[in-house]
């Protein structure tokens, strides 16, 4: 597991404090709101529990290549049980595929990123939510494991190669970034943050 466990005791959850992984990340859903409306589609690839099912006015996809439990007392909430490169999905149905935290376990990432295109609608686009280098290298050596560790430039290359157009890193805030500011913000947030955040749209 890749996110902070939540503590146990005596076999007994605690009720997670206010920024745990039970909560939905305040950014991410700023990110989704910003780019999904009133009766799109939001498909979330490696959805695990749906955090990410009511924070938008979009309808909701949730996939997982499991919909067994997430942590003992806590469900996934998947509606399609599907890998991420072989998702079920119609051609060109979504408006919008998400996947965080998800990706850089996928066997085929490349294979992935192909599919999202494919059932992305013309227009449609993708939010990748992944961890960067930095984050990868720490984890590998806590777990003797080895990742992917891309940077968040190597996951936009890798975007682009997909087919998408408009590739563009995104910082983990809700706020704005005035674009002169953009560039140092990303460097800092690959030198000591955790995330790769990129997206990109799906030519018309
Ligand atoms: C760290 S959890 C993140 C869950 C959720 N996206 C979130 O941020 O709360 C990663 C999820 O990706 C799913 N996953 C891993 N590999 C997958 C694959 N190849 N295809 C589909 N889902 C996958 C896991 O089952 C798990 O639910």
């Amino acid at each position: 597991m890749n996110e902070p466990q939540r503590k146990q005791t005596a076999g007994v959850s605690r009720e997670p404090p206010a920024a745990s992984p039970r909560a939905a990340a305040s950014f991410v859903v700023a990110l989704l709101n910003r780019y999904v409306g009133v009766g799109d589609l939001l498909v979330d690839v490696g959805c695990g529990p749906g955090l990410y099912r009511h924070v938008t006015p979009a309808r909701f996809i949730g996939i997982d290549y499991t919909d067994a439990t997430y942590y003992p007392d806590w469900p996934r909430s998947v509606d399609i049980v599907a890998e991420g490169s072989a998702l079920g999905l119609k051609d060109s149905c979504a408006d919008l595929v998400m996947s965080k935290s998800a990706f850089f376990q996928f066997p085929d990432p490349e294979g992935a990123l192909a599919e999202f295109h494919r059932v992305l609608k013309p227009g449609g686009r993708i939010l990748l939510f992944d961890y960067n280098r930095r984050t990868q290298k720490r984890l590998e050596r806590v777990e003797v494991a080895r990742r992917p560790c891309w940077t968040q430039w190597r996951l936009r290359v890798l975007v682009a190669r997909a087919g998408f157009q408009q590739t563009e890193l995104l910082l983990p805030t809700a706020r704005r970034v005035a674009r002169p500011l953009r560039l140092p913000f990303l460097v800092v947030q690959e030198l000591i943050g955790s995330w790769a955040i990129v997206t990109g749209v799906k030519a018309k």
